[in-house]
């Protein structure tokens, strides 16, 4: 089996939806529970074998990652870089950014404002015994609209559509995805979308339609925490389990 070892965090972005939180600091250094966002994707990443990251940094206070992070030392990490992404072009955008850092090797993404209870080792080991596809983390939500959803019929991914105005299915496609290296040969190919952003669900659609798109449905509670609400699920969920702990 191939070990994966490479992995990309995302926090760059606006920020808007958490605002006057966010209007002189960046989103993913917010406190949820004892820690800052940020915290939560690198544990999950490194539980899971990340040895070597990148986190894609963007708008405000960026030395302040620099300060709060450092070499990474902290989390157990080999290898921390950081790359700026000076215009919030999307996720897609974002992950453009990480294909000299991730070279010939398959790699894991989460967004810097998700948060799991969970590991999501097992699912990380499943992507690792067929590297050359790409792998999505899909999990029920409440409100699939604020998401891309994908559509399951007969056990198979049957489409993905970005925040669907009608119902299509309740499972929301989760923040942390797993791609080839060819990933970067499906975004240089990729227009923007309606909103001037380019899209995660283009590239999953790409995959898909290539049926290269495997999936699981992620066993333990998982959130963003880029709106209020949110913010406060991910507060009350990151603060259950550290006083389990
Ligand atoms: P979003 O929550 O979709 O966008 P945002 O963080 O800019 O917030 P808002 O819509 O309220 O302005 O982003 C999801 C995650 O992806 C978040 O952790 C930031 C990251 N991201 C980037 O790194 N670069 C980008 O260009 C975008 C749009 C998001």
């Amino acid at each position: 089996m191939k070990k994966i070892h490479k992995g990309v965090i995302l926090a760059g972005g606006m920020g808007t939806r958490l605002k006057p939180l966010t209007r002189v600091t960046n989103k993913h250094l917010l406190p949820v529970g004892e820690k800052p966002m940020i915290f939560y994707s690198i544990e999950t990443l490194v539980e899971a074998g990340i040895e070597e990251l990148l986190i894609v940094l963007g708008g405000e206070s960026v030395g302040d990652f620099v300060k709060l992070l450092g070499s990474g030392d902290e989390f157990g990490l080999n290898i921390l870089y950081y790359v700026y992404q000076s215009k919030a072009d999307g996720i897609a955008g974002a992950i453009k950014l990480a294909e000299r850092f991730v070279g010939q090797n398959s790699f894991v993404v989460m967004l810097g404002d998700n948060i799991v209870n969970k590991t999501i080792k097992p699912y990380v080991d499943k992507f690792a015994q067929s590297p050359d596809r790409a792998r999505i983390l899909l999990k029920e939500v409440e409100e699939p609209e604020r998401f891309g959803v994908a559509e399951i019929l007969n056990g198979k991914i049957n489409k993905i559509i970005e925040k669907p105005k009608e119902f299509i299915s309740n499972l929301a496609v989760t923040g942390i995805y797993m791609y080839p290296p060819d990933v970067f040969d499906v975004i240089r190919k990729l227009t923007p979308s309606a909103r001037g952003e380019f899209e995660v669900t283009d590239i999953n659609n790409a995959y898909l339609s290539k049926r290269r798109l495997d999936y699981d449905i992620f066993d333990g509670l998982w959130t963003d925490a880029g709106t209020f609400p949110s913010l406060r699920r991910a507060t009350e969920a990151v603060w259950d389990t550290e006083k389990k702990s």
